[in-house]
């Protein structure tokens, strides 16, 4: 079977995300969305909510996955008997990082391969940070997040 893992932080997940998302399961039998469960930056969600918002997202996905893990993503992918990993690029600004991600990797583990699927054009401004900024000063996010994230981030700037 052709598993592929798309990992990342999630946080949240956005409509740049569901885009690959989707992208992906039409490539691969299976996607494993594995969700970090401590990125190095200071997460806004924890991660059961983190995957709880991508789960709400993909019901129409029946060939997709939601995970979350630790350490390395070679050791975790190849626990998984995967041979792909999935990334988004947005714009060229992605892709000093990404190339040094996909190379890092593949020096760890050579079978395993990046794969980089180009988001909409329409989503390719949109990014996690952003939208939380918005939410956070109160600024409309729909549109940019699915129905299930937008609630989410409404609330928790209602609770401050
Ligand atoms: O959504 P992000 O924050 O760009 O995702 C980054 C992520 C989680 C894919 C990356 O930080 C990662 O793979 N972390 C696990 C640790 C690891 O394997 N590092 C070595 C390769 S850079």
């Amino acid at each position: 079977m052709k598993i592929a893992v798309y990992p990342g932080s999630f946080d949240p997940i956005t409509n740049g995300h569901l885009d690959v998302i989707e992208r992906a399961a039409k490539l691969f039998e299976k996607v494993i969305v594995a969700v970090i469960h401590n990125p190095e930056k200071n997460p806004y969600f924890n991660f059961k909510e983190r995957i709880a918002m991508i789960k709400a997202a993909v019901p129409h996905c029946k060939n997709v996955e939601i995970d979350s893990f630790d350490g390395l993503l070679v050791d975790y992918v190849r626990t998984k008997k995967a041979r792909s990993i999935v990334r988004g690029l947005r714009a060229v600004s992605d892709f000093d990082y990404e190339f040094q991600m996909a190379l890092t990797n593949r020096k760890m583990a050579s079978e395993i391969e990046t794969v980089f699927l180009m988001t909409d054009y329409k989503y390719s401004y949109l990014s996690s940070s952003f939208v939380k900024q918005i939410a956070r000063r109160g600024g409309d996010i729909s549109g940019l997040v699915p129905p299930a994230v937008a609630k989410r981030l409404m609330k928790a700037k209602g609770a401050k």
